[in-house]
């Protein structure tokens, strides 16, 4: 049955809106894969007329997936024709008739139609918006005329308490079947790959846990700063804006077990079983860190105290290294080192799973010990997979080399890989769920960090410094020593 998509976009005119997701509902445009009759609406409060919004997406549009370039302005048009622009104030239901009517105009009579509402917008506006689209009749499903959508980024809470509220107060207004909750690090292409990696190949999974891994680290380093979102960034520090969700998830897809089925919701108890196996992190288990001004690439940079937006007195990191202990069959013993930071001397994200040393080396006569495999998989910026492997060294004598099996996504994979919010947009109008963050999940997340946020806030644990496009702090040196090895 034909039907009408709407996708509404509150916050329209701000960076994630500009720069992602417009540019992902083009280039799902361009391949053809958005639903035939849709329109786009933009919702925001800066003063701005149609044609100035069309303006100001066409900037950020590519054609990526069109060979013919000269095709290309003809389609940005014809996508921007799809487009519109409501001026508005968030909390003001009032404002929101207005969209209604536009909305109604827009979707063709007699169609069924899918509305979905994306929430571009700082958390704390999500309930005020919510409650206002509310009033202004916009949340209600009519059987077989009208389904509604709604779609929230993180952060999702601050703790598990504020995080439970806010799960409670969206559910009064959008039911948990219609809540899509974004965590665009499952969009990536490599990290969805880490199901088909561990499950569609038969030689890892024997290999999978605490007989043969000797320890997992996960890495997310930045080498800018936090780049004119202080304020946003002060009110959560580096564990609240990746750790807890980023890194978690990238954890979750690695140690869970091989769901029923690919079925959503199988997908998701996995998570969620791996996650409640996840002991609190302690003090005792975690590095804070916060970066201070140096020279990197010969450019002096900026401090986090001095940033512009942060108090001078402000205990936020923006480095935080923890080990993880996942209490289960597969994993007792094995620590999952996860680090994350911000103004670090590179930019990568990558999964290092390292495996246990050959028992009985008998090579020692001849060589150095053989090292330990590692099998690496690198979400970016290099996206591929490696595994390390000894072999011998071509000539005479008999010794030992490290050498590397790579698949490099870019040799290997002609095609453009799509950005995670085309997939993840995607799955929305598709209806789904897999790629999203489920209540229960997120609450699973949240006990893994709210008992140690909470220790560092209220005890005022000042990070250590680490100077801009350095490693991180030291002690995070240290916390890998404790489980005998170092960082990768
Ligand atoms: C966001 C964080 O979720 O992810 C940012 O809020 C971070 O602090 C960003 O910079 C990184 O995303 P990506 O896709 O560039 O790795």
């Amino acid at each position: 049955m034909k039907q009408h998509l709407s996708i509404i976009i509150i916050g329209a005119s701000g960076d994630l809106a500009t720069k992602k997701i417009f540019p992902a509902l083009f280039a799902l445009y361009c391949r053809k894969l958005l639903p035939e009759p849709f329109s786009c609406c933009g919702f925001a409060r800066t003063a701005m007329d149609v044609d100035t919004f069309r303006e100001m997406l066409k900037r950020h549009l590519t054609c990526r997936y069109v060979p013919d370039e000269e095709e290309c302005p003809a389609l940005m048009d014809k996508f921007l024709a799809r487009c519109f622009y409501v001026t508005g104030q968030y909390d003001l239901h009032e404002d929101y008739k207005r969209l209604a009517d536009i909305l109604d105009k827009n979707e063709k009579d007699g169609l069924s139609v899918t509305r979905i509402f994306y929430y571009s917008i700082p958390p704390f506006l999500f309930i005020p918006v919510s409650h206002s689209l509310k009033q202004a009749g916009l949340t209600t499903d009519i059987a077989d005329k009208r389904l509604n959508r709604a779609v929230i980024e993180k952060p999702f809470g601050r703790n598990r308490a504020s995080s439970d509220r806010l799960t409670r107060e969206l559910a009064t207004v959008f039911s948990e079947a219609q809540t899509y909750r974004i965590d665009h690090y499952l969009g990536k292409e490599v990290i969805q790959n880490l199901m088909a990696l561990r499950f569609a190949n038969l030689v890892l999974e024997p290999l999978w846990n605490r007989v043969n891994i000797a320890h997992v680290q996960i890495t997310w380093m930045e080498d800018i700063g936090v780049e004119g979102r202080a304020g946003y960034f002060d009110a959560y520090g580096i564990i609240r804006d990746v750790m807890q969700n980023h890194l978690l998830q990238m954890l979750a897809l690695t140690a869970m077990s091989e769901p029923l089925s690919l079925n959503p919701e199988y997908v998701r108890d996995e998570k969620v079983k791996v996650l409640r196996s996840v002991a609190p992190v302690t003090l005792n288990d975690i590095v804070v860190g916060q970066y201070t001004g140096a020279e990197y690439k010969g450019e002096k940079r900026r401090g986090y105290l001095e940033e512009d937006g942060v108090p001078p007195d402000s205990i936020t990191p923006t480095y935080a290294a923890a080990a993880l202990k996942i209490r289960n069959r597969r994993w007792d013993g094995i620590p999952f080192l996860i680090r994350a930071g911000k103004g670090l001397n590179d930019r990568k994200t990558e999964i290092r799973v390292v495996f246990r040393d050959v028992p009985a080396n008998i090579f020692g006569a001849v060589s150095t010990p053989p090292d330990a495999n590692e099998l690496v998989i690198r979400v970016q910026p290099d996206a591929g997979i490696s595994l390390s492997l000894m072999n011998k060294k071509p000539g005479l004598p008999m010794s030992l080399h490290k050498t590397d099996l790579n698949l490099s996504y870019a040799d290997v994979f002609p095609e453009e890989i799509p950005d995670a919010y085309e997939s993840l947009i995607l799955d929305v109008i598709n209806g789904d769920k897999s790629l999203f963050i489920r209540a229960d999940e997120l609450a699973a997340a949240w006990d893994v960090f709210t008992p140690v946020l909470s220790e560092l806030e209220s005890c005022t644990i000042r990070p250590q410094e680490y100077p801009f496009g350095s490693e991180g702090p030291r002690s995070a040196v240290a916390l890998a020593a404790l489980y005998n090895t170092h960082w990768r």
